[in-house]
């Protein structure tokens, strides 16, 4: 079976969005679960396949920062500014939506997040498509975000149509948003590219890179199985690995290597459920960069796990 849902036949996956279906998209992130944006019955299953409430917003994933113009009524200099310079790439804009963007794909809101995804197979199925594809993650709601083509087909199953097989993601976590729509954009989501390159080109408020405060991001989220324990301290984790790692307890440590730990952070929490691992302990990595992101995953990761303390 999984040979014939997962594959590279962009002609397919054209086809089965033309007619309303859902399709696995790989992007430079993580998986989406992309459907036709101007579709609602569309936009209806991806909802349904996630388990996801619909108030909760998707990302409208365009081919090109022309096409992002087109599906907001007014297209802030701010957005102009950070999709000009990080387009494609892991950077969604939040700006006010064009009269025809549908309030299913908004969640209600007169906001749109967009974006131009930084993979090649993303953008020749976007150019070909010639419209927006509403996709977020591809994976059950509040689970952990997949980062190949078997970990969507693993979530989701059947109620997927085709998934593209595109490898795996490069950064690993999901884009960075930024409210636009604001006078002042908002860093709402840390992601793949860092508060530090956001402030480069446009200003922030000083408070304003903490934790996701997106509509639709609970403390828990990301979860895996296992129990999930946060550590700040190198040597508190060097204890913890002497004294702790069994064949169900693991130390991984994300603050040597944080962008190649990004990009496999996903991979490595499935991989602990799929070896049942019943205790994860994660060395976090600074607050800086991309650290910022995988601490605020991390932090809703350990809250949505078996582990309260967190
Ligand atoms: O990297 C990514 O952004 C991935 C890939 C597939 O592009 N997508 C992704 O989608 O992470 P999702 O649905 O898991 O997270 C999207 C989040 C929503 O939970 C919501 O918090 C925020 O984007 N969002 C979407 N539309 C918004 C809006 N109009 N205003 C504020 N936040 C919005
Ligand atoms: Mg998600």
């Amino acid at each position: 079976m999984s040979q014939q849902v997962i594959g590279n036949d962009v002609d397919r996956a054209l086809e089965i969005l033309r007619n309303g279906g859902l399709v696995g998209l790989p992007t430079e992130t993580v998986y989406g679960l992309a459907a036709d944006a101007s579709q609602k019955k569309a936009v209806a299953k991806i909802f349904a396949a996630k388990g996801r409430p619909n108030s909760h917003p998707l990302i409208v994933h365009v081919a090109s920062i022309e096409e992002a113009r087109n599906l907001c009524s007014l297209w802030p200099h701010s957005a102009e500014l950070l999709g000009s310079t990080y387009w494609p790439g892991p950077l969604s804009v939040v700006v006010n939506k064009a009269p025809e963007v549908l309030v299913e794909v908004t969640g209600g809101h007169q906001t749109v997040a967009l974006r131009v995804p930084g993979h090649s197979m993303a953008i020749e199925l976007l150019t070909r498509f010639k419209g927006g594809l509403a996709a977020p993650s591809a994976n059950k709601f509040g689970k952990v975000s997949p980062t190949t083509a078997q970990h969507v087909l693993d979530d989701l199953g059947t109620s997927v149509d085709y998934i593209l097989d595109g490898g795996p993601c490069d950064v690993g976590l999901e884009s960075t948003i930024v409210d636009c729509s604001a006078d002042t954009p908002v860093v709402l989501r840390p992601g793949g590219i860092s508060a530090e390159d956001i402030q480069k080109i446009v200003a922030l408020g000083s408070d304003e890179l903490g934790m996701s405060r997106a509509p639709g991001m609970l403390p828990a989220h990301y979860a895996p199985n296992c129990e999930l324990t946060l550590l700040e301290e190198f040597s508190e984790a060097i204890r913890m690995r002497e004294s702790s790692e069994t064949s169900t307890q693991r130390v991984i440590d994300a603050s040597i290597d944080p962008l190649g730990f990004a990009s496999s952070m996903y991979a490595q929490l499935r991989q602990c459920d799929a070896d049942q691992i019943e205790k994860l302990f994660v060395i976090l990595p600074q607050p800086i960069g991309i650290g910022l992101a995988i601490r605020d995953r991390l932090t809703k990761a350990a809250h949505g796990s078996k582990n309260q303390s967190h």
